[in-house]
């Protein structure tokens, strides 16, 4: 749960000078190309942070119908200032989305996951998605037996171990892959990239 005292809503600006310098990460660049290759329409973004994901989709002049959710206010009216007519709602990753079922063809998510309370987010991820469902770990996935939940500055810096999301994905999806990303935006079967992809299909 996002509070007022939250480094999300206390170190904005910090962790925006953060998130610009990572305009250009693969990661950023995987979600675009996937976007132009697939023809993807609309999307749901989870945690839109200071809105580089819209400056992306901008800088490149692609038109898709987005909808960004975040718990901060301050990173809401951050993203707001740059793109006053986006689509943001405040919302908890707590609690269940306020959308429908399938409402969503891409629901995606970079470096968000590893700071919420519990990976079942993903079922409902997978709830509002109609196809894709595409998350970016800031941290690999463990081999410990369960979830490490460490609370960290008002949020959570958290491990998560593979055997909980395996176990996930196979009820939610009909398959699903984890890559890392190498500096070519080329998905690499090692641990060679800076981000960790888990790509899932319904
Ligand atoms: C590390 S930032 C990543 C921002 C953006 N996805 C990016 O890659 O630039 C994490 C984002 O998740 C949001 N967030 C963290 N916990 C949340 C929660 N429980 N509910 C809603 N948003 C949350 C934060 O406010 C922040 O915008």
């Amino acid at each position: 749960m996002i509070t007022e005292n939250s480094v999300w809503n206390t170190k904005t600006k910090a962790y925006a000078a953060e998130h610009d310098a990572s305009r250009d990460d693969p990661s950023r660049k995987y979600i675009l190309s996937f976007i132009n290759a697939e023809g993807v329409k609309s999307i749901l973004e989870m945690g839109v942070g200071t809105g580089i994901f819209l400056d992306n989709l901008a800088d490149r002049s692609i038109e898709i119908e987005y909808t960004g959710v975040d718990a901060s206010e301050k990173f809401i009216g951050r993203t707001l200032k740059k793109h006053p007519k986006a689509n943001i709602i405040k919302h908890d990753f707590d609690e269940v989305l306020p959308f429908g079922d399938g409402q969503f063809q891409v629901v995606y998510a970079r470096h968000v996951l590893e700071h919420v309370k519990s990976y079942k987010i993903l079922r409902e991820m997978a709830r509002v998605a109609r196809e894709d469902v595409i998350v970016v770990l800031f941290r690999p996935l463990t081999n410990e037996e369960s979830i490490n939940l460490k609370e960290h500055k008002g949020t959570y810096y958290n491990s998560y171990a593979k055997a909980d999301v395996d176990a996930l994905c196979k009820e939610c999806f009909r398959e699903y892959e984890y890559f890392a990303i190498d500096d070519n935006n080329q998905p690499a079967h090692g641990p060679n990239g800076r981000s960790w992809v888990l790509h899932c299909r319904k």
